[in-house]
């Protein structure tokens, strides 16, 4: 298939970087002129597992291509958006790209005889591709949607550092349509990949996505609660999940208790989907409560630090760790950051390694942050250490010897380290 992508983030660069290695013509459109010309060298702008070899094996082979304008989808029978869905600082969804994108693309459509199919894949609030992106393709190309073009959704499910496995091993696909032509041109995008397909309406795919994400955040927030009353009580939540998560209707994935959920989805979405909610007039207390105790985990780690340290001026602190999550350099909305400014607040001297995250992280931490090159120098002659992300290095128990350790990812076994170092853990 003849194949357009617009936007070259994660979730537009492993789409268009997959669907060409299966053999599509894909050309991704991004204003971004430094990402095009990256890709267009073979380099992606972004770090994801395979996604360098990927690219550029399939631009060797003429299968993808980087441009800077829309008019490139002229050339292509179905066009995916997937542009960014940001956060507003009230916590709604900024719609600017979208609504940018659409408007694009309806301008192209004016000009275009052939029929094209539309996908949404970007996340986007229940009711946005009916309510706003419809209109908006209508309005720009004179043309009528189902009538003269298709328009599908299509959420991703892609987690980051595993997003290319998870393109082609996904548990479903899930397919919103008004017309059954919309849902087969996307059907048809996903030939040879075994999962089951799921088709309904527009919203209700959209629904799907948010409803996914928020039930996610929600295992993550109910496990660091019961974590936080585990340990006053003594108990490992660890253990704890071990033996509830047998039971088949509860299940033992996304239960790591610890310091919290971030990235660039999980806290956008349930803050997106509680805005909306409210806007709709219901008051979603349930998740509500999710970015409270996420909120909360932070200070919870920050007041264990202060009742061993005491007042925290002209004490060095190492934080291990930047990432939102390891095997990526995504710091947004990343635990870490958040800790280091408060610490930074409170006149402490923070000491800090990440095998990938420190260059986006010089963009945006306080300038007094010192940045070592190895998690080694990061622990040496520092006050404590806290443990913020799950990096496999930071497995190795020497980093710890005869140091106080807080650790907010169960990087280590308690019961084998209590010997070695004073150590605690967020939940356990
Ligand atoms: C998340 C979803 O998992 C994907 O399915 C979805 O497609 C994606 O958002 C998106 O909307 O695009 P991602 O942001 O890559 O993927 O990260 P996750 O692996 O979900 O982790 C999110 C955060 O939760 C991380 O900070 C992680 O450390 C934390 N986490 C995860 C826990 O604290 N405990 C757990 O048990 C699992």
């Amino acid at each position: 298939m003849r194949i357009s992508v617009i936007g070259a983030g994660y979730v537009g660069l492993v789409t268009a970087a997959a669907l060409a290695s299966k053999g599509h013509n894909v050309i991704v459109v991004d204003i971004d002129e430094t990402r095009v010309s990256m890709i267009s060298q073979k380099k992606s702008p972004i770090f994801e597992e395979g996604l360098d070899d990927m690219l550029s094996d399939c631009i060797e082979s003429n299968r993808i291509r980087a441009i800077g304008d829309c008019e490139g989808i002229l050339a292509t029978e179905i066009t995916l958006i997937c542009v960014g869905t940001p956060s507003n600082p009230d916590g709604s969804m900024n719609l600017n790209y979208i609504k940018a994108s659409a408007g694009d693309i309806g301008r192209m459509l004016s000009t275009k005889s052939e029929r094209h199919t539309v996908v949404v894949r970007s996340t986007v609030i229940p009711g946005t591709t009916k309510g706003i992106i419809i209109p908006i393709l209508e309005q720009n190309s004179g043309k009528k949607a189902n009538v003269d073009f298709d328009v599908a959704v299509n959420p991703e499910f892609l987690q980051e550092g595993k997003a290319l496995h998870g393109f082609f091993n996904p548990d479903r696909i899930i397919i919103g349509e008004e017309e059954q032509r919309a849902g087969d041109m996307v059907q048809k995008l996903y030939e040879g990949i075994a999962a089951p397909v799921i088709r309904m309406g527009l919203t209700t795919a959209e629904m799907i996505k948010f409803t996914s994400n928020a039930f996610l955040a929600t295992k993550i927030s109910f496990i660091n609660d019961i974590g936080n009353i585990c340990r006053r009580l003594g108990v490992d939540v660890y253990d704890v999940v071990k033996g509830v998560g047998l039971d088949y209707r509860i299940g033992e994935h996304f239960l790591s208790a610890g310091i919290g959920f971030g990235g660039s989805c999980l806290p956008k979405d349930v803050k997106g989907l509680v805005h909306s909610s409210r806007d709709l007039g219901y008051q979603p207390l349930v998740l509500e409560s999710v970015l409270e105790v996420n909120k909360n985990q932070i200070l919870n780690m920050l007041q264990m630090v202060e009742e061993k340290l005491g007042n925290l001026e002209g004490k060095t602190i190492c934080v291990l760790g930047l990432a939102f999550k390891p095997d990526t350099d995504d710091i947004r909305n990343a635990p870490a950051l958040e800790i280091i400014r408060l610490l930074i607040e409170k006149r402490a001297m923070v000491k800090t390694y990440d095998p990938l995250a420190i260059p986006n992280a010089k963009k945006v931490l306080p300038e007094k942050v010192i940045y070592c090159n190895d998690a080694k120098e990061a622990v040496n002659n520092c006050d404590c250490i806290l443990v913020l992300t799950e990096w496999d290095e930071f497995r190795d128990e020497s980093l710890y010897r005869g140091k106080v350790v807080f650790d907010g990812r169960r990087i280590l076994e308690p019961k084998r380290v209590g010997m070695m170092c004073d150590y605690q853990g967020i939940c356990w």
